[in-house]
């Protein structure tokens, strides 16, 4: 599977980035080739652990951009073959074309992520959130510009547990540079191995909009 996945990565680089964005016409299709990855309407696909980004912040949305241009995702290709994919991409990525992305994005906005179905206990999710994750991200799941978090009812629910997981090996977040990924990575870090993660995402699966 994962061999599999690194040559889809490697296919799509060579096929797609190769033929390089910035000689694209100055329309907002010129970022249709986000959707190539992140689903035909930004709803993520799993088969190459692309998230959906119809519903992402315009705050988020620079922020992660700059994060990988900067290194502090994606750096390490075999811990992180997703995340170096998407390096390459961002690090493609002119200031001025960054701002056109998220009027590419406006009308996908109430686009709801697909999900894979993984196992967990809903109920039993929305109490651990509600203690140990909506001071940081909202009572629903909604987000804070001021706390620099999202909504995590956009997210995939495959892709609010790998992130998790990436953020308790340091993988995201090891940077101490990266102040609010460092937050989350110390965070996790604080929690219990067998923290429930995958009830948190069967909880904020079912508040996913317009199911
Ligand atoms: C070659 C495939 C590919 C293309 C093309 C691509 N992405 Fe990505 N993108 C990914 C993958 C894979 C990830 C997940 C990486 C990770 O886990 O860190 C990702 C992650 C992201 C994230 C982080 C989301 C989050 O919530 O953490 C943003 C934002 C993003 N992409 C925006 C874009 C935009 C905007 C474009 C077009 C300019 C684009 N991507 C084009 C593969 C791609
Ligand atoms: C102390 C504040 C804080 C708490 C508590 C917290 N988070 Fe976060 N979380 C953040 C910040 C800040 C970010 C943005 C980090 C970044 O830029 O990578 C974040 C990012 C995330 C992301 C990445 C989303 C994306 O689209 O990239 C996920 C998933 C996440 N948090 C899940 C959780 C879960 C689940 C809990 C509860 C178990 C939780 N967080 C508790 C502050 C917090």
């Amino acid at each position: 599977m994962k061999n599999l996945s690194s040559k889809f990565f490697l296919f799509i680089s060579l096929g797609f980035l190769s033929a390089n964005p910035i000689h694209a016409q100055e329309t907002d299709d010129e970022y249709s080739y986000c959707f190539l990855c992140h689903g035909a309407s930004g709803q993520g696909n799993i088969a190459i652990q692309a998230p959906a980004i119809a519903g992402i912040s315009e705050s988020y949305l620079h922020r992660q951009l700059d994060s990988y241009r900067n290194a502090y995702r994606g750096s390490d290709y075999s811990a992180d073959p997703a995340g170096a994919e998407m390096l390459s991409v961002a690090q493609q990525l002119t200031s001025a074309q960054n701002e056109g992305i998220i009027n590419f994005l406006a009308p996908y906005k109430n686009q709801s992520a697909t999900h894979s179905g993984l196992d967990g206990d809903a109920d039993e999710g929305k109490a651990h959130y509600e203690q140990q994750c909506s001071a940081c991200h909202g009572n629903d799941g909604q987000g804070s510009d001021i706390l620099m978090t999202d909504a995590l009812t956009n997210l995939n629910d495959w892709y609010l547990v790998s992130s998790f997981n990436k953020y308790r090996d340091g993988t995201r977040g090891g940077n101490p540079d990266d102040t609010p990924a460092h937050q989350m990575h110390l965070f996790v870090q604080a929690l219990p191995e067998d923290f429930p993660i995958n009830d948190i995402a069967a909880y904020l699966r079912s508040k996913t909009i317009s199911q």
